[in-house]
């Protein structure tokens, strides 16, 4: 089983207290940041772009976790700065060329992952295993923060497991998206993930500070 990373979703951050955030996850040892990118088409919200991508890329050394919610992503992959180490997330449902998303990220050097809407079937990831690093599963539908579960993620989580690793795949990593809380965060530990958006379920909390955050889905996804 792949190590256990955290990547904060930096859209549930507070705006105002950016510097001190940041630093705080440099001390944790946070191992990415989430930017979730959605363009009012693909998702019905408009949240972060380039220019908030390219501070993030000159204030703080963790690398960026896109997560692209814009339809064609292949032709706007020029605007966002990442390269080596950085995860770029593509929707299988944003583009009618997967394949070619997925390798110009790998182009540039940059981790390409697929990402799965909850009623999105695990067979489009077929035609592309050999050009992902990764798959994003959605464990809510995209597009807002502060959602429920769906309850078959779990199950779809450990196929995609299962998918991976029949086909060789044993290195590709799973991310998970959306509420992402200590409790789910175990269960979907035990489904297969090791990749965890960290949002208003698990960290970004009146009750807990962020280093007390990262410190509990530490535990719950070890
Ligand atoms: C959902 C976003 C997530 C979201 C997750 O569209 O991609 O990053 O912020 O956070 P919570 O824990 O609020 O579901
Ligand atoms: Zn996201």
């Amino acid at each position: 089983m792949q190590t256990a990373k955290l990547s904060p979703s930096m859209m549930c951050a507070d705006p105002f207290a950016l510097r001190e955030t940041l630093e705080e996850f440099g001390r944790g040892g946070v191992e990415y940041l989430h930017v979730d990118v959605m363009d009012g088409v693909f998702v019905p919200n408009f949240t972060l772009g380039t220019d908030y991508c390219r501070h993030l890329k000159s204030h703080s050394p963790i690398p960026l976790d896109l997560h692209l919610m814009i339809d064609a992503p292949e032709r706007k992959l020029d605007w966002f700065p990442f390269g080596a180490g950085d995860i770029v997330s593509i929707h299988v449902e944003s583009t009618r060329h997967l394949q070619k998303a997925l390798a110009a990220v790998r182009e540039r050097g940059a981790l390409p992952f697929a990402a799965l809407n909850p009623a999105t079937p695990l067979c489009f990831l077929e035609p592309v295993l050999e050009d992902l690093a990764g798959v994003l599963v959605m464990t809510v539908n995209p597009g807002f923060a502060g959602q429920k579960m769906i309850p078959a993620s779990l199950g779809k989580i450990a196929a995609v497991r299962q998918m991976l690793d029949d086909s060789g795949r044993k290195d590709a990593e799973i991310e998970v998206d959306g509420n992402v809380s200590l409790e789910n965060a175990r269960k979907m530990r035990q489904a297969g993930a090791n990749i965890f958006v960290a949002g208003t379920a698990g960290l970004f909390r009146k009750d807990r500070t962020l280093a007390g955050g990262i410190e509990a889905l530490r535990e719950a996804t070890k």
